[in-house]
Parts: structure tokens; sequence; C-alpha cells
């Protein structure tokens, strides 16, 4: 199997191709001929050593959450997924020494969801890692419907996710992002939409995707909830107010919902632009760049 790993950290210069065996599956693994893995913003931290506080120097790792493909082996008892059905899947140990950046990806069984023949794969690749995200941040704010949630970086992939799944538990959702946002997020189920935290009054709770910390935690009413996106990002709590950072976890079970969602029309799939796998490096910098609306997608 080819894989791009991070041999040492720093720019884009660091990713390197390897060929390596493509891995046997333990008990309860499949491994996955990769047709698409998605580039997050997590990846490029992954490469720049900003994630050594997990890693602690043990390279080479490899990079990419977000992976879409079809089974191509599984493990002994795994008897509910059949070599060649459709699958996308987060892959969430950042000391993997292989991950999603690869044409063949080593997964829990538990970690992915079976789709439909005919799936776009290179679209479905783009939900895993922040639909999870999403979901997993709201369920940590814990709010009841008809509270208020910022969402900052509602344009972006982990805030548009969190304005839709927010807006669907019954959450006054308001949306910040840039200008050219805003019909995005209120179509994703915004009540509100601002570019500014100036502009938002008193709310009960905040998902940071744009990392504005003290900013976004000056807004939220004592005794609410903030949930920033990054460590070390989280701000000092203040008057009361609950803050946590979420960490995503696989969850085919869930995943395979969230996938039903986008079925059902509820949450979009949104491909900004491909690249071959070997372009990994010219894929992180551009989303590196900002202004990337939807992910970039590399196609082994
Ligand atoms: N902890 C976890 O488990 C986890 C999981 C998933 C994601 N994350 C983190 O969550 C963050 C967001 O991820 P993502 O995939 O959603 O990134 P993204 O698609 O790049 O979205 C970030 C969005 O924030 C916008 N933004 C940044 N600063 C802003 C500002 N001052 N005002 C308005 N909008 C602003 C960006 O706009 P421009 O592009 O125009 O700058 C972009 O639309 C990343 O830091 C990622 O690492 C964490």
């Amino acid at each position: 199997m080819q894989a791009i790993v991070v041999t040492r950290y720093g720019g884009p210069e660091v990713l390197t191709s390897v060929d390596r065996p493509t891995p046997d599956p333990g008990p309860g693994q499949v491994v996955i001929a990769v047709a698409a893995a998605a580039v997050n913003p997590v990846d490029h931290a992954v490469r720049a050593g900003h994630l050594d506080h997990f890693a602690h120097g043990q390279l080479p790792v490899g990079l990419g959450g977000d992976v879409a493909g079809r089974v191509e082996a599984v493990g002994p008892g795994v008897e509910d997924v059949a070599v060649g059905q459709p699958v996308i899947a987060l892959l969430d140990d950042v000391l993997a020494p292989a991950a999603g950046y690869a044409s063949h990806a080593l997964v829990e069984r538990a970690a992915l969801a079976v789709v439909p023949e005919g799936t776009d794969l290179v679209a479905a690749a783009t939900l895993p890692l922040n639909a999870l995200t999403a979901g997993q941040a709201l369920d940590l704010l814990d709010l009841a419907p008809g509270q208020s949630l910022l969402v900052t970086g509602a344009g972006g992939g982990l805030g548009e996710y969190t304005v839709a799944l927010g807006a669907a538990r019954g959450l006054k959702v308001i949306g910040l992002g840039r200008p050219r946002d805003e019909a995005d997020v209120l179509a994703a189920g915004a009540a509100a939409f601002v570019t500014d935290v100036a502009q938002v009054d008193e709310v009960d709770a905040v998902l940071d995707a744009a990392q504005l910390g003290p900013a976004a935690l000056a807004r939220v009413r004592a005794g609410g909830a903030f949930v920033a996106v990054n460590d070390p990002a989280e701000p000092a709590a203040e008057r009361d107010v609950r803050v946590t950072t979420v960490h995503v976890k696989a969850d085919g079970a869930r995943l395979a919902e969230l996938f039903a969602e986008v079925e059902a029309g509820r949450l979009r799939l949104r491909v900004a632009g491909t690249y071959p796998l070997a372009e990994a490096g010219a894929a992180q910098e551009r989303l590196a760049a900002g202004g990337v609306r939807g992910r970039l997608v590399l196609l082994p």
C-alpha cells in the first residue's frame, strides 16, 4: 500500500510517500481500499507538530481522518460487513503509523458505516470528522430546545454541521461567519447570521469553531457552556461558564445516522476540489491559506 506519512515535523516538504505491506485486519478490524480521503485542518496541525503532546516525538505518523472506500478485507469476528461494500469511516488515532492519506486504511469495524451502493465516495469522504465532531460537541453542550447557541466559523466544515444539527435539536442558532457565508449558514438552519461577536447578545452557549476564544466566551451568559475545538486553545473559564474542548471519537453507528441525515437532505456534502494523493501537501497548503468552503479531497 501507498501512504503519506510525517517523518519529521514541518511544512509540506516533510510529507513522505511510503510503500508498505497492506496490513491484515485483526479481530474486529476491516481494511478499506481508500477511494477518497478528505483534508482537514487537524492534518496540517499533525504535520506541523502541534499534536506532539499526544505523539511525544514518536514518528512517523500517518495523516487523514476522513475516508471513503470499499471493504477489501475483514478480520475475525466481522460478520456484518462484506468485501466490496462501500463504507465511510473516521480514523481517530492521531498516532497511527498510516491513516487516511493512503491507498488502504485499517479501521475498527465499530468506526465505519456502510453506505449504499452508488454513493458518491468523494463527497461521502467529507462527512465523518466534522459531522461526528458537531454531534459530539452538541452532546457536550447539553442544551435544551429553545436555548441559544452561537456557532463561530459557521461557514466552515464543522460550523455548518453544528448549525444544522443544533437547529434540528430545536436550538436557536446564531451563525458567525464571513459575509459570503450568510446565505449558506441561514440555509443550514441558523436563525440569525452575524460577522462579528460584538453583534451577539447574550447566548446560552458557544461552539467556537473559528477559535475566537475569550471574545466568544464573553457572549455566554453566566453559568452557560462553551466548547473549544483545539488544544490548547480553550479559554480560561469565567462566570461559572462550563468550558470544555471537544475531542472527536470514531463512532460508526452514529456516522450511519449522520449519513442518513445526508440522504434525507438535512446535511449536505460539500467538495471544494480534488487532488491526487501525491499532492497532499499542496491540498493542505490550500486549506491553510483560508477561504476554502467545503472539503478538499485526496484521490489515491
Ligand atoms: N477537536 C476536534 O475533535 C476537532 C474536530 C474537527 C475540527 N476541529 C477543529 O475545528 C476547527 C474548524 O474546523 P473546520 O474543518 O470547520 O475548518 P474550516 O472549514 O476551515 O472552517 C473554519 C471557518 O472559520 C472561519 N473563520 C475563521 N476566523 C473567522 C472570523 N474571525 N470570523 C468569521 N469566520 C471566521 C473560516 O473562514 P475563512 O476560511 O474565510 O478564514 C472558515 O469558514 C479547526 O481548528 C479544526 O482543527 C477540531
